[in-house]
C-alpha cells in the first residue's frame, strides 16, 4: 500500500471546479482574497505505485453507491472497467455515466463489471445518480466510488501534472477521466487518460475489450480500427506454417503481415 503524507485542502477543489464550470463564480472568487483557512487536510501519497500494462491493479477499500468494497474481491473472476470523473453534477461526466449505464448489457455479455469513481461523497453521488437517470433516461446500476479525499485517484494517478504542482494554491487536484481495464488475474490491460474537457468513447472501450479477450482466447492481434468479426493479424511470434495449422486460411501480404479470421 502507498504511504501518505498530509498536504492540502478538500473543499476548495469543489469551489474551483464550480468556478471552472460557472463563469459567474470565477468572477466572485477572483474578487475575494485568498483564503488559506478554507483549507483542510487531505492525504497526498508520498509515493505512488508504478502503473503499467501487465502490472497488478492496486487494491483498495472504498465506499461506493453499492456499499463498501474491497476492489480485488469485488472484481472476483470477472473483468473490470474502472473509470474516473472529475466531479459530480458536471455536464460531461453526466453524459458519460449515462452512456456507460446504457451499455450494461454489452459489458455483462463480455463478463466485465463496471465501476465509476468521482471525487465527491456518497450523499452527493446518490443525488447525482438520480439526475443522471432522469437526464439520460437510464438506470445506473454499477457502483460509483466516493473518492472525496482522492485516495483512489492518487493511487491510480488520475491527476494532472499541473494540478499536482499547484496543489498548495489550488487546494485539490482535479481527478481526470481515466479508464482502466483489468482482467480476472487483476492485471491492468488498458489505460486511457482523457482531459477533463473531452468526454470518452464507450465504443472504443468495448472495442479494446473485444480485442483483448479475443487475443487471450485465440492468440491473435488486431489491426487499426478493427471491429469484432473482422480479419485479425497473426502475431510475429507465430510462423505462417503454424498459423495455417491453427487458423486455416492465412493471407500473407508480407512475411510479417498476415491476416486470418477467427470469428468473434
Ligand atoms: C464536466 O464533466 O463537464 C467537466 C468537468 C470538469 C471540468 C470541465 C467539465
Amino acid at each position: 500500500m502507498a504511504s501518505y503524507v498530509s498536504r492540502a485542502a478538500p473543499r476548495a477543489f469543489n469551489a474551483s471546479l464550480r468556478a471552472a464550470v460557472r463563469p459567474q463564480a470565477v468572477l466572485q472568487r477572483a474578487q475575494r482574497p485568498a483564503q488559506p483557512l478554507f483549507r483542510r487536510f487531505i492525504q497526498v501519497p508520498a509515493e505512488q505505485p508504478r502503473l503499467r500494462l501487465g502490472s497488478v491493479a492496486p487494491n483498495f477499500k472504498a465506499k461506493t453507491t453499492g456499499g463498501e468494497l474491497d476492489f480485488h474481491q469485488w472484481i472476483g473472476n470477472s473483468w473490470a472497467v474502472l473509470f474516473s470523473h472529475p466531479a459530480d453534477f458536471t455536464p460531461v461526466c453526466t453524459t458519460e455515466l449515462g452512456a456507460f449505464a446504457k451499455l450494461k448489457n454489452e459489458f455483462d455479455a463480455r463478463g466485465v463489471k463496471m465501476i465509476g469513481l468521482s471525487a465527491n461523497d456518497l450523499g452527493s453521488h446518490d443525488q447525482w445518480v438520480a439526475d443522471i437517470n432522469e437526464v439520460c433516461s437510464t438506470n445506473v446500476q454499477f457502483p460509483i466510488i466516493a473518492d472525496a479525499d482522492r485516495k483512489v485517484a492518487f493511487l491510480y494517478d488520475m491527476v494532472t501534472e499541473d494540478d499536482m504542482k499547484n496543489i498548495e494554491s489550488k487546494g485539490l487536484p482535479f481527478t481526470i477521466r481515466s479508464v482502466f481495464v483489468i482482467d480476472p488475474s487483476k492485471k491492468i490491460r488498458l489505460m486511457m487518460i482523457y482531459p477533463a474537457s473531452t468526454g470518452r468513447n464507450t465504443s472504443e472501450v468495448l472495442r479494446v475489450i473485444d480485442s483483448l479477450q479475443l487475443g487471450d482466447k485465440k492468440g491473435v492481434v488486431t489491426p487499426i480500427d478493427w471491429q469484432a468479426g473482422e480479419d485479425v493479424i497473426v502475431p510475429p511470434s507465430v510462423s505462417t506454417a503454424d498459423a495455417k495449422k491453427k487458423f486455416g486460411e492465412v493471407r500473407e501480404l508480407k512475411p510479417y503481415l498476415r491476416y486470418t479470421n477467427v470469428g468473434k
